[in-house]
Order: structure tokens, then sequence, then C-alpha cells
């Protein structure tokens, strides 16, 4: 059986992509800050009390899994705080400081605390942004974001180095404009949609793509 654990699972795309695999009939820790009644519903083992910007928190979860071996790691928790040009005061900086703890680290601080519980052949796939794309960006503005999904990017494709001589696989991976809290409900997909071609493209992608950066849809992307 399969293994997956999946940060930011209570809500929004780490649910749909818990809700994914526990009807593959995978094993699912779903980990988050504090539990949903929708995350209990879909019979994955919660870790609640997660929070990817506290190391203690991220060894307490590493401790918790003594012997459990995980063969996917979905590093899914972020956060997106506006910010534009015209806007960058004194909190704005302080929000940039708080999505690279969350964005950037956070996936980091996770994968290297449950590194010993990485299976052989294990893979990792990091939920970043295309906004975190410098080549794709036509843009502007939402310089905190950007630069914390650019920054997990370049820490995504160190890790896809640093681990490959183990045989584990880090794929970049930006889900597309979904409907979720984060963009207010917006969106082109639903999260389950999204969870579905993440799915799809983790299934797909082996150890001689490690350290690359895809669409959901199946499109490269550019760094
Ligand atoms: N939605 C989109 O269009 C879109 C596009 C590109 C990339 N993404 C990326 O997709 C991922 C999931 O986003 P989403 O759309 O599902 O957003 P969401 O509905 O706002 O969910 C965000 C998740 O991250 C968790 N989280 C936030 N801060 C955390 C922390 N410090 N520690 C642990 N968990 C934390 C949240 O938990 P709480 O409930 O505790 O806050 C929640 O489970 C993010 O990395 C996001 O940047 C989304």
């Amino acid at each position: 059986m399969t293994t997956v654990l999946i940060t930011g699972a209570n809500r929004g795309i780490g649910l749909a992509l818990t809700r994914l695999y526990r009807e593959r009939g995978d094993a699912v820790i779903g980990a988050c800050r504090e539990a949903s009644p929708e995350l209990a519903a879909t019979g994955a083992r919660v870790e609640a009390g997660v929070d990817v910007r506290e190391e203690a928190s991220v060894q307490a979860l590493a401790q918790r899994l003594d012997g459990t071996r995980i063969d996917l790691l979905v590093l899914n928790a972020g956060i997106l705080r506006r910010d534009d040009w015209d806007e960058l005061g004194t909190a704005a900086f302080e929000a940039m400081r708080e999505q690279y703890e969350v964005n950037a680290l956070g996936p980091l601080r996770v994968a290297r605390a449950l590194d010993e519980h990485l299976a052989p052949e294990a893979r990792i796939g990091i939920i970043t942004s295309r906004m975190g794309s410098v080549g794709d960006n036509q843009s502007g503005g939402s310089y905190g974001y950007r630069a914390s999904k650019a920054a997990v990017n370049a820490i995504g494709r160190s890790m896809a180095m640093d681990l490959q001589p183990r045989g584990i696989a880090v794929f970049l991976l930006h889900p597309g404009f979904v409907s979720t809290d984060m963009v207010g409900g917006r969106g082109e997909i639903s999260p389950e949609q999204a969870a579905r071609q993440l799915a799809a493209r983790l299934d797909s992608l082996g150890l001689a793509e490690t350290g690359t950066f895809w669409h959901s849809n199946g499109s490269p992307l550019p760094w």
C-alpha cells in the first residue's frame, strides 16, 4: 500500500488530494494546523498541530510518525498575501517575510524533518505556483508571493539534486488557477480537478525528470 503525507490537508487543494488518494485506497496522513470535519470524513490519519513555520511542531510530527514509511510527500501548505507596488509599506514587507517562512522554508523544513521516513524511491511534490516563474511574469505585482514561490522552486531543485542518489524524485507543481479560499473562490478549475491533474503528474513523472517544474495540465513551465 502507498502511504501519502499531505500538508495543508484540512481544506482547499490539500483536502481534495487527501480525498483522491483515499479513494485510490492509499494510506493518507493529513497534516494540518487544525483538523476540519471534511478532513476527518476522508478516513485519513489526521495529524493536527503541524504549523510549517514552527520547527518544534514539525519535529513532533516526525516523532509521532516513528516507524512510518512515506512513499509520496505532498508539500502543499501555502499562503497568499496581496501586495502591489503602491502598497509596499511596513505591513507588506512583514507579509513578505511570512510568505517566505510558509511557502519557501515550510516545504524544506517538513521534508528535512521527515527525511528518515522517506521510502527508497519516494516522490516529493512541492505545490508551488507559476507566479514563482520569473520567465513567465508578464503582469508584475505580488512581490512577496512571487518571491516565496521562486525561492521554493530553487529549494526544490536543490532537494532534487541532493535526494537523487537515493532514488527520491522531487517535482515543482503548479496546480492551475483553482477555486479555493486562497483566491476568494475565483479560479478556472475546482480543487478536485486540480487534485486529479496533480496526481496524474506525480504518477507519470519519474527520477529522470527530477527537479523539473510543471503545470498540472502537463505543460512544462519556465523558471
Ligand atoms: N488556488 C490557486 O489558484 C493556487 C494557484 C497556484 C498555487 N497554489 C498553491 O496551492 C497550495 C494550496 O493552496 P489552496 O489554493 O488550497 O489554498 P487554501 O485553500 O488557502 O489552503 C491553504 C492550506 O495551507 C495551510 N496553511 C497555511 N499556512 C500554514 C502553516 N503555517 N502551517 C501549516 N499549514 C498552513 C492552510 O491551513 P489553515 O486552514 O490552518 O490556514 C490550508 O490547509 C498553496 O501552496 C498555494 O500557494 C494555489
